[in-house]
């Protein structure tokens, strides 16, 4: 009798942990109605935020690059990309129409987590000092001609109001970054700042969001590109939007009559928007709560912490993982989304890595079949949820250009890059089907997602290039 009693429980906290995860499946449901509902609210935002400054919130931010790299650029460059927990310094030789990207060589150093909520002094300096050390490995070949200061592009990936080209005041800091002080300083003299304590002469000519130099590295490689989106640690995009399109821009009509608009759109939000329990929480526990909800539901840097959060309930409120809450779980992001993703991608018939996973990252062994399979599905209705709402804000930027319609022969590019879209396989098959199913069949086949590998941190070379204080010196 005891042991039935005991079998009867256990049934009763699958049903439950069943009810609970359906119920999660529900909430997250993104049919394609509500994709477009997505697509077309997040158009009617990206009209207000162009309108005025403060108009949604969506920001919309003028990057000031009002052209895009042609493939003549030429010389000895850098660049800077500071954004997620990495950074990288970046040596890009080009040689012009004919040589293209004759060398490129990279570096790229992890962020001590303390120096991303410390001091903007301490930071910078970090920065720099590798920044040093990486310019002065130069190699003799190299030299440049005297009297010349060397050039970098700063592609910092956080929202700033640019005042010119090289010149910006931080907006707020988003992803893992809280450093109170920087907020509204120029980040260019900051930086500047910093490289002159470390005694380096290094001027700095462009500063750009990653998903500007993301579409200007796509760009030199393929004329047809005309948006890119960042899927990493955070999420955003950047397009190409025609200067007239933009009433709160009030300087000249650039002479290409474009301007490539730095949209934000991790801060994205709307009621259209499938938001949960678990996803309402994370906010409110998060460094920045009531902000970035779009980032929230999409980028890696919130995807495990997501599924840690709704493992939780299910070890709370149906003793999922046995009679004790395992203690690990309670860790605020302990579980990665490279974790989830391997779970996710696990293809071997007893689901043996997310075993292995639960074991190791959670300390939960002895799952069963059943258990296993039940966390892919969770892995499964998050990531899709993601990709689904990506491929919905892909849709309605496309729609903002016109571009959402079959015309002849037009091709479009949209260049993406991130971790999150590099290495998370699944999330990347439904963003591109999802995609293609918004667009129809017709549209779908001249629009082309195309991977532009660490193109952020070339781009910014690449528009410091086209920049250059040297320039004038050079065609003359
Ligand atoms: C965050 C930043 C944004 C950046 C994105 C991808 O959303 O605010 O500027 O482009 O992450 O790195």
């Amino acid at each position: 009798a005891l042991i039935v009693k005991h079998r009867m429980k256990k049934s009763g906290r699958w049903a439950r942990a069943e009810a609970i995860v359906n119920d999660f499946e529900e909430k997250c449901a993104t049919p394609i109605g509500k994709l477009r509902q997505v697509a077309d609210a997040m158009m009617v935002e990206m009209h207000a935020g162009l309108a005025s400054e403060g108009g949604s919130k969506l920001k919309m931010l003028i990057s000031y690059v009002d052209s895009l790299p042609k493939g003549d650029e030429k010389g000895l460059f850098y660049a800077l990309d500071l954004g997620g927990t990495n950074f990288r310094v970046i040596r890009v030789q080009l040689g012009g129409k004919e040589e293209g990207v004759i060398n490129q060589e990279a570096e790229e150093v992890s962020i001590p987590p303390h120096l991303m909520v410390g001091s903007s002094y301490e930071l910078f300096d970090f920065i720099a000092s590798e920044v040093a050390r990486f310019v002065t490995s130069e190699s003799e070949e190299y030299q440049l001609p005297a009297g010349r200061q060397r050039e970098l592009g700063f592609t910092f990936s956080f929202p700033v109001r640019q005042t010119s080209l090289a010149s910006g005041t931080l907006i707020k800091w988003t992803k893992g970054f809280s450093i109170e002080e920087t907020v509204g300083e120029d980040v260019v003299s900051e930086l500047t700042k910093a490289i002159e304590r470390q005694g380096l002469d290094l001027h700095v000519a462009a500063l750009v969001n990653d998903t500007v130099g993301t579409l200007a590295g796509g760009r030199y490689y393929d004329n047809d590109v005309v948006a890119a989106v960042i899927l990493g640690t955070g999420t955003n995009a950047a397009y190409v939007e025609r200067a007239h399109a933009i009433p709160k821009w009030h300087g000249l009509l650039p002479k290409s009559g474009e301007m490539v608009i730095n949209m934000e759109w991790g801060n994205f939000r709307s009621s259209h928007l499938p938001l949960t329990e678990y996803d309402l929480l994370l906010d409110t526990e998060s460094l920045n709560p009531g902000e970035q909800i779009f980032e929230k539901l999409i980028s890696g840097m919130y995807l495990g912490e997501i599924l840690r959060k709704v493992l939780l309930s299910l070890a709370e409120e149906a003793s999922f993982f046995g009679d004790i809450v395992p203690p690990k779980l309670m860790v605020p992001f302990i579980l990665r989304t490279p974790h989830m993703s391997s779970m996710h991608l696990d293809t071997s018939s007893d689901l043996r890595v997310v075993g292995s996973k639960l074991k190791d990252i959670l300390g939960i062994s002895n799952t069963s079949f059943k258990t296993r399979k039940m966390v892919v599905k969770l892995c499964d209705i998050i990531a899709k949820r993601g990709a689904r709402l990506s491929a919905a804000g892909i849709f309605g930027i496309l729609k903002k250009q016109g571009r959402d319609v079959a015309t002849e022969k037009q091709r479009t590019v949209v260049a993406l890059d991130g971790g999150l879209f590099e290495h998370y396989t699944t999330f990347r098959n439904c963003l591109e089907s999802t995609l293609a199913e918004m667009l129809g069949k017709e549209v779908a086949s001249s629009v082309i997602i195309k991977h532009a590998n660490d193109g952020s941190g070339i781009g910014a070379a690449l528009i410091a290039a086209a920049h250059s204080q040297y320039l004038e010196l050079d065609s003359s």
